[in-house]
């Protein structure tokens, strides 16, 4: 039985794919490629390098990793994204034989231990149960010293800027999400609330994350800490 957070967001997602790249740019201020650029040039992907990246949704990351040489794995337990994302790889034959899509649950990854030399997620954490149990089951799929990053939207520690970020998301994305569509609304009166709960839940990321067995765990604040980025490597030794 699927919880009531899990239901919604598989719900919240089946109506989005079709705007969610050029719309969720705008719900970040225009920041979010700077973000996932930070992230990429954190995992350096490389010429055959393995790399599962999880919520994959449109395949942004994914896209933008197999596009430096690596073989990547999207995953995304929500078929509306993945078909958005297949869609894309359609129309982009040159990486047809470095990256796949799959549908699959972060919390239950299909994948034996130490699989893949690196992991990626974006947006996710907000969205499951229990973030240091997803946590550690991302961790677990990822070789020993493996590189492992997250993107999230954040929350502004300047008092100032903090004020300006609460009128955006509560005033500025209902109204811009009305703009577009009944489900972009959702998001729009959701997102403000959903990171503010979660941060106040989880105020230490790279602490949950060293519990999870990841090492050398940092957060770094971007935009101001409108997003945030936190990277990290898989504990153990590297065998190869
Ligand atoms: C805000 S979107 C982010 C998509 C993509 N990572 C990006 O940066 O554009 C969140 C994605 O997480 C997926 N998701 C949420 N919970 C998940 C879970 N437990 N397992 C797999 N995917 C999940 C949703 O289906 C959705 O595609």
């Amino acid at each position: 039985m699927s919880s009531l957070r899990k239901r919604h967001a598989l719900q919240l997602f089946d109506g989005l794919p079709d705007r969610y790249d050029r719309v969720g740019a705008v719900m970040s201020f225009g920041q979010d490629p700077r973000w996932r650029h930070a992230l990429v040039e954190f995992i350096g992907p490389r010429e055959g390098s393995s790399i599962l990246d999880v919520a994959t949704g449109t395949g942004m990351v994914a896209f933008a990793l197999a596009a430096r040489g690596a073989e990547v794995v999207g995953l995304d337990q929500s078929e509306a994204m993945l078909a958005r994302a297949r869609a894309r790889l359609r129309r982009t034959p040159e990486l047809a034989d470095r990256l796949s899509f799959v549908l699959g649950e972060a919390e239950a990854l299909p994948y034996e231990d130490g699989t893949f030399d690196a992991l990626t997620f974006t947006y996710l954490l907000r969205y499951v149960d229990e973030p240091a149990t997803t946590v550690r089951e991302l961790a677990r799929v990822v070789k020993p010293g493996g590189r492992i990053a997250m993107v999230e939207f954040g929350v502004p520690a300047d008092r100032a800027l903090r004020a300006l970020w609460r009128i955006h998301t509560r005033a500025g994305l209902p109204l811009l999400g009305r703009a577009i569509s009944r489900d972009w609304y959702d998001v729009g009166r959701f997102l403000g609330p959903s990171i503010e709960f979660f941060h106040a839940a989880e105020p230490d990321l790279p602490g949950l994350w060293r519990a999870a067995g990841i090492g050398q765990a940092q957060q770094r604040n971007l935009s101001f800490g409108a997003g945030i980025l936190v990277t990290g490597v898989r504990n153990g030794t590297a065998t190869g």
